[in-house]
């Protein structure tokens, strides 16, 4: 695997991939590579002649200091990581690289980005869309994997896409978790073994809420949810919203919509979880 630092270096040796008529798979990340991440590689692998991997914990995307000091980074492990999945090209840049000057795009995504994760982190899908746009113009890639974990993210990068006609299709993947339930994420090394089991709830009460859509009305299963949480000791309910699939604005009745979406936050101590679970599409 081929692992470059600095932008010149992959855009020249990436001209010289897609000079040769090889399609260029991409996956951005920000490190500490967990299965989810993998299965993203995995894809890119299949639709792909070239798989390129970025990893870099993007700071204009994070609205909280501390935060951003203790995300963790495991670069020697992923790379390991990397190498076994066949991945081609790592890119791996500084924040120097990634930012000689502070950057100060503002995006307009409007209602997207006013409900849920946009409502709770002011900033971050800006800072996620600078880095995103900065990255696709860098690796120019066909195809950009993103999970659904992040659906939120995925509806604002498909956005993006469109509203920049940036060459490249976005693929969906498909939310991979632990034997729990619980979806996998980088933060979840911050929770202790008690909190991991008490995490599985989260899935739980989003599966429950499946299979009650339709028969409870959309009200009844919110304050459900937030009763159920109340209860817990440990966590605590930032959001639990159910909303449109595409605009994601948040749903009174299940008439207005064909394509339902319930996305959740919760914290844990001082982790905070997010999931989701589409109900009709
Ligand atoms: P990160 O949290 O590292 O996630 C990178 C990609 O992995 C995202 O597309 C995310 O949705 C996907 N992913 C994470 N956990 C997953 C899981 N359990 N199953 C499937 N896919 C999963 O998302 C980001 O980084 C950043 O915002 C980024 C897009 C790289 C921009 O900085």
């Amino acid at each position: 695997m081929k692992i470059l630092n600095t932008i010149k270096e992959a855009r020249g040796y990436l001209n010289e991939i897609r000079s040769k008529g090889l399609s260029i798979g991409f996956v951005p990340t920000m490190g500490a590579l967990h299965e989810g991440h993998l299965s993203l590689i995995r894809e890119a692998k299949k639709e792909n002649d070239f798989v390129v991997c970025s990893i870099f914990v993007n700071p204009v995307q994070f609205n909280n200091e501390a935060d951003l000091k203790k995300y963790p980074r495991e670069i020697e492990s992923d790379i390991k990581k990397l190498k076994k999945e066949k991945c081609d090209l790592l890119f791996h840049p500084s924040a120097e690289e990634m930012y000689p000057e502070p950057d100060n795009t503002k995006f307009d995504f409007g209602d997207p980005d006013k409900v849920m994760e946009g409502k709770f982190r002011p900033g971050h899908f800006n800072g996620v869309a600078v880095v995103v746009k900065k990255l696709f113009e860098i690796i120019e890639p066909a195809r950009a994997y993103f999970g659904l974990k992040d659906y939120q993210q995925l509806v604002i990068i498909h956005k993006l896409t469109k509203d920049y006609n940036l060459p490249v299709e976005i693929v969906p993947c498909p939310i991979i978790r632990e034997e729990n339930g619980l979806a996998m994420s980088s933060r979840n090394e911050f929770l202790s073994e008690s909190e991991k089991k008490q995490a599985s709830l989260i899935y739980l009460t989003l599966k429950r809420v499946k299979i009650q859509s339709g028969f409870a009305t959309i009200s009844e299963l919110k304050e459900s949810v937030f009763r159920q949480f109340k209860k817990s000791k440990t966590m605590k309910l930032e959001y639990f919203e159910i909303v449109d699939l595409y605009s994601l604005k948040p749903l009174r009745t299940w008439t207005e919509s064909n394509n339902i979406i319930a996305c959740i936050a919760v914290y844990i101590g001082k982790v905070r979880l997010i999931d989701n679970i589409i109900l009709f599409s």
